[in-house]
């Protein structure tokens, strides 16, 4: 899977505006997108929120998520604003090889569209987190930024419930989605722990299947793909 390995941290991002109204970024020498053109919003609640999260949240009181690909945090803002409802405990561990600069990360629209009033305060802190070192984000959100390519980082077994898997496409970056690092994601995982993600790939659902996830398609979100992914471990 995949053609070529991702080396360069200079990678040129345009600003574009998905069919929800929310921002994403293009990267024109991978011709790919950081979310869906159907929508980053939408995207993002469904196969993280709805599919992992919501899932997860209804029988634990604490949970631990990683993030394979923080990008424009766009997923730790949703996380973060729903556990305003959901009130668990959250430790989000956020790993991302190439952060993105801070002129880009201010001209994300994510808390205009979400029109939700703590949404500017906490898309904020995200990004004045430090990297590599935990943040309150609030009372019940513990926030680590990892600068590190995930393969290059050693966990210890068992200590997440949830992965959100937001990789670059397989055609794309295809070094992601391979049986070594599902089989990594896998030991993570505490036992009925969930990995969540857009793609549904056949060769993406049988090297999660080869290292022993359980795999359910669910309906993708409206207007965008058809079906997304929920690997059970
Ligand atoms: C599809 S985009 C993720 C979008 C992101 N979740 C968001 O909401 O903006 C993929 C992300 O993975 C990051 N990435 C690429 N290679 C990586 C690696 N080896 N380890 C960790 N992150 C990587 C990219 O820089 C990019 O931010």
């Amino acid at each position: 899977m995949g053609s070529f390995v991702i080396k360069a941290t200079d990678l040129k991002r345009e600003i574009i505006t998905t069919a929800d109204g929310s921002h994403s970024l293009y990267v024109p020498e991978l011709d790919e997108h950081y979310h869906s053109y159907h929508g980053s919003i939408k995207e993002s609640q469904r196969v993280f929120i709805d599919l992992g999260l919501n899932y997860v949240s209804e029988n634990h009181e604490t949970i631990a998520i990683l993030e394979v690909g923080m990008g424009t945090g766009l997923n730790v803002l949703m996380t973060a604003l729903a556990n305003e409802g959901l009130k668990k405990n959250i430790r989000y561990d956020a790993v991302e090889a190439f952060p993105l600069e801070d002129e880009l990360l201010n001209q994300l629209n994510y808390a205009d569209q979400l029109l939700h009033p703590s949404a500017k305060e906490i898309f904020e802190s995200i990004h004045q987190a430090p990297w590599n070192d935990a943040a309150q984000l609030t009372d019940l959100f513990t926030l680590t930024k990892i600068e590190a390519p995930i393969e290059a980082i050693d966990f210890s077994p068992e200590q997440y419930d949830l992965i959100y898997f937001d990789a670059f496409a397989p055609e794309v970056q295809g070094e992601l989605w391979t049986s070594e690092l599902f089989a990594k994601m896998y030991s993570i995982l505490k036992p009925g722990g969930v990995l969540s993600t857009y793609c549904v790939k056949g060769d993406v659902k049988r090297a999660l299947q080869e290292q022993g996830f359980t795999i359910e398609k669910h309906k993708g979100p409206e207007g965008g793909k058809r079906e997304v992914l929920r690997g059970v471990k």
